[in-house]
């Protein structure tokens, strides 16, 4: 199977236009090894080659990495596949706390290095930034692996536009992870000046988290749009992100093979621009 590709912002690198998301596999209520490795193969055979990470998708700090080792076992005969990973979040008794302090995220980067089995991780990401520590303090740790070739690129999330302003001079950004879905535009200022500075936007939670994904389709404008065009509720919200904008990719999460199989065949879905200004009203709504 094929997915169209887009390009993860002026990175050069071209990636499937739906990536996976693999949180799912690895926090409180994932599946079995040998589970979550099938779902991981089955996002490879319907053409997904963009795989979403961090150190810190795991059950606790005793489990750190347990998704990007994962990944890393089920990713070994697959080159083509791209693993973004993230660092900066610990999780103490399954607690999830910032940690944006430059010793730990030069560790952090290379526990991951090892945890993925490479020298150098093509996209590294700063999870959130770190009330305790200046941003700017952050970043430059970031810079530093940078310069010794331990990530080829870096992105942001959970993070506004001053925070985008206050990086230049000290990072190139090349992605962007903030929320953002049908229910959720907070970010749209986020999204807009990633558009114009060639940034990919990668929204997180696109079916609204993993706790509400199975049942977006209740909503009744969404419900009677994914019966026109006769696909689930999930590939429309997934299909208007991908209509939003060209600088977004999509990271639905999975812990079972169908719903990314599902999730994939979003690219396919079209949407008349009578239908994404009607679904643009239901996150207008929630605001
Ligand atoms: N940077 C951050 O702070 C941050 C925060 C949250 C998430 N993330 C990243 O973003 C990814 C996606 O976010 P998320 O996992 O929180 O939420 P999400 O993608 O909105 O929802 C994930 C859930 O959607 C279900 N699902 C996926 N495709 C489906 C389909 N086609 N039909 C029905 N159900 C479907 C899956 O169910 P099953 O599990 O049953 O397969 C999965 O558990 C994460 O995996 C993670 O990589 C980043």
């Amino acid at each position: 199977m094929t997915i169209p590709h887009r390009q993860l912002g002026s990175t050069g690198l071209s990636v499937s236009a739906i990536g996976m998301g693999g949180m799912p596999l690895s926090i409180s209520g994932r599946p079995s090894e040998e589970e979550g490795i099938k779902t991981i193969h089955t996002a490879l055979e319907q053409g997904i080659t963009f795989f979403d990470t961090a150190n810190a998708y795991c059950l606790n700090n005793d489990d750190f990495g347990h998704n990007e080792r994962l990944l890393a076992k089920a990713l070994q005969q697959h080159p083509q596949a791209i693993v973004a990973t993230k660092g900066g979040l610990t999780r103490p008794d399954g607690r999830w706390e910032p940690n944006g302090h430059p010793d730990y995220l030069r560790q952090a980067c290379e526990d991951s290095l090892l945890a993925l089995g490479l020298d150098s991780i093509v996209l590294y990401q700063f999870h959130r930034p770190d009330p305790a520590v200046p941003f700017a303090e952050s970043l430059g740790a970031l810079a530093e692996l940078q310069k010794e070739g331990k990530l080829i690129h870096a992105g942001l999330s959970n993070v506004s536009v001053a925070h985008l302003e206050e990086a230049k001079g000290i990072i190139e950004v090349a992605s962007v992870q903030n929320r953002m879905n049908l229910f959720d535009h907070s970010s749209i200022d986020v999204l807009k000046y990633c558009e114009a500075n060639q940034i990919a936007f990668l929204p997180y939670s696109p079916l609204n988290g993993i706790s509400k994904a199975g049942q977006i389709g209740s909503n009744p404008v969404l419900s009677r749009i994914a019966n026109k065009y006769e696909v689930s509720a999930q590939q429309v919200a997934l299909a208007w992100l991908l209509q939003l904008s060209p600088a977004i990719i999509p990271i639905p999460g999975a812990s079972r093979g169908s719903s990314i199989a599902n999730s994939a065949k979003a690219a396919e879905v079209v949407l008349s621009a009578e239908d994404m200004a009607e679904l643009n009203t239901i996150g207008q709504q929630q605001a």
